[in-house]
Formats: C-alpha cells, structure tokens, sequence
C-alpha cells in the first residue's frame, strides 16, 4: 500500500531502499535533507537483507555450526552424539534475523524522519515520481523532489531453456528456503552465490555439482586463491564439472534432467538431478523506471550511466549501486550512496574503487582487495610477492580443524606501496578489512610489516606476508 504521508514535496527521492538506497537516505537526512524512499518491496533492505547478504550468511552460519557438531568438535575433545538437523529452525532462525534486521532500517528511517513509501515508482519527469501500489488496489501517488536518486539494484540472470519455477529450478531465492535437503542439487556457475550457496547445502547432506563455463571457479578473485578454494571445496565434497555448459534441463517425475556439454562442444550427457541452482551472475534492474521517456542513458548491460557525482545523463537524477557499473557488492552502494549525497549537499567526495573489498563467505573465507596478481601481470606492472601460510600462524593452528590458505600481499617492486591482497583462511573475510585501509591509505608493505600485531591473532599472518613482500618473514 502507498503510505499516506501528508508530505509529498522532497529535498531527495531515493528509490529502491537496499544497501545503496537506505545508507544515501540516512545520509542525506542526517545532512538536513526532507527524504523520501520508495521500495515496492513490503519490507526495508532491499535484495542485501531481505533475499541476499544476510539470509545466505544466516544459512552459511547455521551449516557450518552443523558441521562444526557432526565432525569438527570430536577433534578438540568435545564429543557430541546424536547430532541432527532440524531445518525447519534453521530456516526460522534465517528469517527472523532478516526480520529484525529490516525493522531496524524502518526504526533508523523513524529516527531520521524519512518518509517511507511502499509501492513501484516511475519517473515521470525530472524530479516527479509516481508511486503504485504493488497491488495495484490504492491509488496512484505523485511525489516531487529537487533530486531523484535511483537505487534500484539488480536480478538474476536468467539462462536459455532453464527455466527458474523457484521449486526444481530456482535462483538464490528459491535455494535460500529449499523446504527439504536436495539428494542431488546441481549448481549452475561457480560464482559468489553458487559456492556460498553451494556450500550450505553440501553441508547439510547434499550431492552438489557445480557446472561451471569457464576453467575456473570465482572469476573475479586472484588464480591461486581460487585454486586453494577449488581444492578445498573438493575435499568438502562439492564435485566440480568446469568447462561445462548447460543447454537444457526437462522436468522429470523426480526432479530435472539437465543436459550438458563441453563448453569448447563435445558429446551432451544428462545430469538428474533434484533441485537446480540457476546463479550465472546478476543485472541491473531499472524496469518500470520510465528512464527511456525521460532520457536516462543506460549501457549496453543496462546499466546507468553516471559521472563522478553520480549523476545520470539528466539533471538531477542520480544513481548508485548495483544499477550502475562496478562490482555488486552491498558495501559498494553504501559508499557511493553516501557519496552521492554529500556531494548533492555540496561537500567533496571520493570513492576509491580499487580498495573495495570482496569476500565469499565459504569455509574457508576467501577475501581480495586491489589487483589480482593476473592484473599486475597483464599491465606489465613490476612487483614483489609476499605469502604466507596459516599452518606457519600459531592461532590457526590452536584453534583450526586444518590450517589451510594464506595470505598473499602483492607490493609495487620500486616503491613497495601495496597493490594488490588476497587471503584465503578462517576469518579472511574480516581481516582484508586490514589490508583495504592500508590501500586506502597509501601504505607499504613495510608500513603494515612495522605495525605492531597482538599476539596469537590471524592477523599476524598479514604481517608476516607484508615482510614477506617487502623483506624476509620470521615464522617460515
Ligand atoms: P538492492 O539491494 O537490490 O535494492 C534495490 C531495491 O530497489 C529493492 O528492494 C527493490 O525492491 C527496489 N526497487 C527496484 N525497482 C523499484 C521501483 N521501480 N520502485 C520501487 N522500488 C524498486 N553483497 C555483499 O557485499 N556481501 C554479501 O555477502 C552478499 N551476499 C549476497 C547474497 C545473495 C544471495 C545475493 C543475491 C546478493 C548478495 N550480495 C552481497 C549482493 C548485494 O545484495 C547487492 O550488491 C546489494 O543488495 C546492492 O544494493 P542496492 O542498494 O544497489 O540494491
Ligand atoms: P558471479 O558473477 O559471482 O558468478 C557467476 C559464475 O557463473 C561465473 O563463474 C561465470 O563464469 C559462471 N557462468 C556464467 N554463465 C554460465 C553458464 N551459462 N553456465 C555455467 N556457468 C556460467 O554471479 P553470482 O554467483 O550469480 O552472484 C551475483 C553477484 O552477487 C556476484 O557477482 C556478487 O556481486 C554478488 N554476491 C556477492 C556475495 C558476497 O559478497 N559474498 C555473495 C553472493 C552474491
């Protein structure tokens, strides 16, 4: 329903309330702006909290504790017997911190008096937007602004003759609240959602495949660490077909039959399977905007075109997020939205895109900032290496299963400055938190080898790779 709010003239429009959206709102109203955001979504949070970030890591938390009972615990002496998964909890306890988490936004709109609106919004021309009730019962409200600020994310994409029904074959949703453990699951794309995913219901008991197209899993992360993962996930029992395309899937009495192929072509084989995940990437999602009758350029990808203020090719309309080009990260819209703002507010900023960092929430954690060695490699960039292992670093070894992964900094060979970080390991994705302050700071290898790191922590792991990039390491 449009809420009815007496107010319907606005500094600022925001419109999609996710991570990018929600953050730009907060922002701007604590920078004394009149706000307004419209989601047609019934809750706050956008694809982050309510279908993305927080359910999948909920679930990743839940089935790594099962794990963590079933074989883990007997190693440190903790015998448990009789261990066994009550799903229905598990997923229960996904939803109800999804819950909280959305009101909490609705409580921080509340405390910055933004006005929120439910419902789709159109653009109708430079600062109007209409607003229509996603069940199309209440009428149309028209609500006007000085700034329009388009936040509106992305979907799946879909593939041709794999048809997402939610229940045999479904997207991250679907596979977010599979009612019952797939036998087989047949993952499509080893991305970010296909191994976190993947790896939830590996965990619980299922036979998971992971059809991939290219020779190598997670494209976007350094070629070692994907290798370490690759090896890693094996062992966890996840099968990998690579080179592998899917050219069809038919439903069958029991579940689906997929058919595959080499990607380079070759003899079609049929994979059964129960359920299939269909995660081969995302796009930006602007449909029912209107942004072609008011003359909002999109790429070729459909993405928003946007200038360094965030601004789109008409005057006051701006966006940020998964909508425009760069990674799709939750953290990512955040920043820019909080950017865009401020500079709507008339104050400078910057967003530093090489020092966004990236995690897949698998076990290990994988996390990478900067350029991967490949990229420094293909600009004929001159560079030092620095590694080390988490079997070499005393607080992996008290309190890992196996201490496997590293840390790897990549350090400009002249200057030392560091270009580049990659960390495969318990916790990486917390501590590359680290290594992007470094890079937003301009550091040397030897500035973070020189920092002073509490003993027994993970974190020296990054020290000790740092001396490794600018001199020798100590503990190898
Ligand atoms: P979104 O969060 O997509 O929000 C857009 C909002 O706009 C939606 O609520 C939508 O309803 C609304 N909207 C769209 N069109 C209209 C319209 N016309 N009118 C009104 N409202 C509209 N990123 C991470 O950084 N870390 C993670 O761990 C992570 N895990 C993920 C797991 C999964 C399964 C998925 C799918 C994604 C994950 N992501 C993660 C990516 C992250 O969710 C996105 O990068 C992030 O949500 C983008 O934020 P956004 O604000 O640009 O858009
Ligand atoms: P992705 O881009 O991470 O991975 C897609 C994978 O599918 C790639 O390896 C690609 O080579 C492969 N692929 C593409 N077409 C294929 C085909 N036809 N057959 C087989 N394989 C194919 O996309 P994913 O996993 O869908 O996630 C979308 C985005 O959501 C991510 O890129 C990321 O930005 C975000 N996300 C972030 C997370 C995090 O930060 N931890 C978690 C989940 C999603």
């Amino acid at each position: 329903m449009v809420d009815t709010g007496s107010d319907t003239e606005f500094d600022l429009i925001v419109i999609g309330a996710g991570p990018g959206g929600y953050v730009a709102a907060i922002r701007a109203a604590q920078l004394g702006m009149k706000v307004a955001c419209v989601d047609k979504r019934g809750t706050l949070g956008g694809t982050c909290l309510n279908v993305g970030c927080i359910p999948s890591k909920a679930l990743l938390q839940s089935s790594e504790k099962f794990v963590e009972a079933s074989t883990h615990l007997a190693n440190h002496g903790v015998k448990v017997t009789k261990v066994s998964l009550d799903l229905k909890t598990m997923l229960g306890r996904k939803d109800k911190v999804v819950d909280g988490l959305t009101k909490g936004i609705a409580f921080l709109f509340k405390k910055n008096k933004i006005q929120s609106f439910t419902g789709a919004a159109r653009i109708s021309g430079p600062g109007t937007v209409v607003v229509s009730a996603s069940n199309g019962k209440s009428a149309e409200q028209t609500i006007t602004a000085k700034n329009i600020l388009i936040a509106t994310g992305s979907e799946s994409m879909k593939l041709l003759g794999v048809d997402v029904d939610e229940k045999k074959i479904v997207s991250s949703t679907g596979a977010l609240e599979l009612a019952a453990v797939p036998k087989h699951l047949v993952v499509i794309g080893g991305g970010y959602i296909g191994l976190e995913l993947g790896s939830v219901w590996s965990r619980l008991g299922a036979k998971v495949t992971v059809v991939e197209f290219l020779d190598r899993i997670v494209p976007a992360m350094d070629t070692e660490v994907a290798e370490e993962m690759f090896k890693t996930l094996r062992k966890q029992g996840l099968e990998f077909r690579l080179s592998t395309k899917v050219t069809g899937a038919e439903n069958t009495k029991s579940g689906v039959a997929l058919t595959v192929e080499p990607a380079a072509g070759g003899d079609a084989e049929t994979l059964e399977c129960d359920v299939v995940l269909v995660s081969i990437g995302r796009r930006p999602f602007t449909e029912g905007l209107g942004l072609d009758d008011i003359g909002v350029v999109t790429d070729n990808r459909g993405f928003i075109q946007v200038d360094n203020s965030f601004k789109s090719s008409v005057d006051g309309i701006f966006a940020i997020g998964d909508v425009i080009p760069g990674p799709m990260l939750a953290h990512k819209a955040e920043d820019e939205g909080v950017v865009a703002v401020e500079m709507m507010a008339g104050q400078s900023g910057h967003i530093d895109y090489n020092a966004i960092p990236a995690v897949v929430y698998t076990a290990p954690e994988a996390a990478s900032v900067g350029a991967t060695e490949q990229q420094l490699k293909d600009d004929g960039v001159d560079y030092r290496v620095g590694k080390f292992p988490f079997m070499a670093n005393s607080r992996a070894r008290a309190s890992g299963e196996d201490s496997t992964g590293f840390v790897k900094i990549l350090a400009d060979a002249k200057t030392d400055r560091v270009l580049g970080a990659h960390i495969i390991g318990p916790d990486a994705g917390t501590m590359i938190a680290e290594l992007a302050l470094a890079m937003e700071f301009s550091a040397s290898a030897e500035d973070i080898a020189r920092t002073s790191h509490a003993h027994p922590t993970l974190n020296e792991a990054v020290k000790e790779a740092a001396m490794a990039a600018w001199s020798k390491p100590i503990h190898i």
